[in-house]
């Protein structure tokens, strides 16, 4: 009876953040379960798989050679923790996450992280799909204008060039095609608690998580 709290929202509303806050505060595991997504988007943009290609996109995502150590992110030999963070790599995950095959094929390695003594699993299908028995069910938004700043920040952050209008654009794109794919679409797991941080500071929304799981 390993307990999970799973952080389900759109793209950049800090969810990852504030997740893996929480996660370190109860010395918990953490599941970033869009890193496994990207992982595989940019395996298969080094090599030139195509978004038609399901069946090999699942082959790729099936066989991912990845390792998580802390905050660094590992593909084979080679730490991707930026890489994958790229706005490219975040459409192309975006795109192949609609694809039942992919999102089939990273089931497991999902189900994977749950071990003593817990997980905070991260994601948009979190509560939905791959842990919906889960102890604590958060799902956590923020305005589409404090979102888009806030990925503006981490990407200027990481070295990256990055327009607000794109963003914005990019963001919208995003969020319907995360709302409207057929398989595991975005929205509130059943009995999840909602969270606008769009007034919020990380630490608030990390305590608000904290109450609701102690409670
Ligand atoms: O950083 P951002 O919130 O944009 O994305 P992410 O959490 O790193 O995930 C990248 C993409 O993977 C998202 O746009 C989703 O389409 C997809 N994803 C998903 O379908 N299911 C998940 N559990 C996690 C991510």
């Amino acid at each position: 009876n390993v307990p999970v709290i799973t952080i389900d929202g759109p793209t950049a509303s800090g969810k990852g953040t504030v997740a893996h806050r929480v996660a370190q505060h109860l010395g918990f595991h953490f599941l970033d379960s869009g890193a496994l997504y990207r992982l595989t988007a940019l395996t298969a943009l080094r090599h030139q798989t195509p978004l038609a290609d399901e069946h090999a996109l699942a082959k790729l995502a099936e066989k991912l050679p990845c390792k998580f150590l802390g905050h660094e992110i590992w593909l084979g030999n080679e730490e991707v923790s930026n890489a994958i963070r790229a706005e490219e790599v975040g459409n192309f995950a975006s795109k192949i996450a609609a694809l039942p095959a992919v999102r089939h094929a990273l089931a497991g390695l999902q189900h994977g992280f749950r071990m003593p003594p817990g997980l905070v699993a991260d994601g948009r299908d979190m509560g939905t799909v791959i842990f919906p028995h889960a102890t604590l069910k958060v799902f956590l938004t923020a305005s589409v204008e404090a979102r888009a700043s806030r990925r503006y920040k981490q990407l200027i952050d990481k070295g990256f060039s990055a327009s607000m209008e794109d963003l914005l654009k990019d963001l919208k794109e995003r969020d319907a095609r995360d709302s409207n794919r057929a398989v595991a679409p975005l929205k509130p797991a059943e009995g999840a608690y909602l969270l606008d941080t769009s007034d919020m500071t990380v630490e608030q929304a990390v305590e608000q998580v904290l109450r609701w799981y102690a409670a």
